[in-house]
């Protein structure tokens, strides 16, 4: 049978053809104390890699810098940089002390690059991406210099990761009028137990040609199953032990909605004879806008696990009922956009549809992220 992981997609409106389970590397190295070692961090990359895997993604700030220099290390020892797509990340601070060692601004960007192209030991990376929204940095600035490291043969292709939505309609925006490269991938935290995505990112990423690349898919592994309420909010052996009373907000899983979505997965699993994790990876991956759903693990039992995620069809009642118990409100203004508002907007009539020979004034690019698969090498 055909690995889910050597069918590969093609990212946002690039000709990048990515598989649509990535491997994440923010568990290689024990830095943060809920990592993997180098060997376990070797047999997982060996593991995704001859499954047919070619999507990696890491950032400068992983492990203190650990995670960059193992997965070029990993890359290198197999010899499959050609291969490899390799994404990485910019914004967080270098050099404790001086801020332009840090944030969105040129000078920032031009001197984390050649960090990261130094830790992994290459001379390009495949999707250099923005981190965090710095909350000062105009999209002008960020998007000449991404395209200036595009020109010079730096990175092939940028991304962002955990900005507003304004903020990469706006960095599109003048990608498509300054002809700068365009932003073809949006990282985001996504899973039933983290929706709110779903407000503003979805229309943006499907309409203006940016797939989003799922993280913490399994909500930093609560959605395995291996934790319980407990008097201090939750407790398991994992890394949501090792991190309770961290400022992080996605480290803050512990709440009663997530405990209900939980046990609604954990019957939906058992009805299907599936694990937690395969259940709850497989609906992230097919929701719409989703190009590819980066896989967290700190041991091998589990990415083989998560690995299979993609080999079944979650049945359409159980499918409901996992839509159900994770659904996100509907808040102001989207409030405004359901069908009993659009009943009025239009008198009355009904203009949801368009007929079959309907084309459009103007065609917007790349309606569908997920187009259909490119031939499957291999
Ligand atoms: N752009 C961003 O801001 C951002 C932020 C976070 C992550 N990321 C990227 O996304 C990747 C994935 O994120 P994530 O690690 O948070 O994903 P996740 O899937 O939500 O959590 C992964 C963790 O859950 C546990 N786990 C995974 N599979 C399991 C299984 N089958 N059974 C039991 N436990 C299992 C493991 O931790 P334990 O063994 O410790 O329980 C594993 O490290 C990262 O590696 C990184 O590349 C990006």
């Amino acid at each position: 049978m055909t690995s889910p992981l050597d069918s590969y997609y093609t990212l946002g409106r690039t000709g990048l053809r990515v598989s649509r389970l990535a491997l994440g590397t923010m568990t290689f190295g024990t830095e943060w104390g809920w990592g993997s070692d180098k060997e376990t961090a070797r047999q997982l990359f060996n593991a995704y890699a001859d499954a047919g895997g070619n999507f990696f993604d890491t950032a400068d700030l992983y492990t203190n810098g650990t995670s960059e220099t193992w997965l070029g290390e990993f890359v290198a020892e197999r010899g499959l940089r050609d291969k490899a797509v390799i994404a990485t990340k910019f914004t967080y601070n270098g050099e404790p002390g001086n801020p332009n060692a840090g944030g969105n601004g040129r000078k920032n960007i031009l001197r984390a690059v050649e960090g990261s192209l130094k830790r992994l030991g290459t001379d390009y990376i495949d999707l250099y991406i923005l981190h965090t929204w710095d909350r000062v940095t105009p999209a002008e600035e960020v998007m000449r210099t991404l395209d200036d490291l595009v020109r010079a043969g730096k990175i092939r292709h940028a991304g962002l990761s955990d900005v507003p939505a304004w903020y990469a309609s706006r960095a599109q925006t003048l990608a498509d009028w300054r002809g700068y490269e365009p932003i073809s991938a949006l990282q985001l935290e996504y899973s039933l137990v983290e929706r709110n995505i779903e407000r503003e990112f979805t229309d943006l990423g499907t309409q203006h040609g940016m797939g989003i690349m799922v993280w913490s898919p399994l909500g930093s592994g609560l959605l395995s199953g291996k934790y319980r309420p407990s008097q201090d909010g939750g407790t398991g052996d994992g890394r949501l032990e090792a991190v309770k009373g961290s400022a992080v907000s996605a480290f803050d899983k512990f709440k009663q909605r997530n405990w209900d979505i939980v046990n609604e997965l954990d019957a939906v699993a058992k009805a299907m004879g599936r694990s937690m994790a395969q259940v709850a990876l497989n609906w992230v991956a097919n929701r719409p806008g989703v190009a590819s759903v980066i896989l967290g693990a700190t041991k091998l039992s589990q990415l083989n696990d998560n690995m299979a995620a993609l080999s079944f069809e979650i049945p359409g009642e159980l499918k409901a009922r996992l839509d159900a118990v994770s659904a996100p409100a509907v808040e102001f203004p989207y409030s405004y956009f359901r069908d009993n508002q659009q009943v009025r907007i239009a008198g009355g009539v009904a203009v949801g549809g368009k007929p079959a020979t309907y084309v459009p004034a103007i065609e917007i690019p790349a309606v569908d992220v997920l187009p259909a698969p490119v031939a499957q090498s291999r």
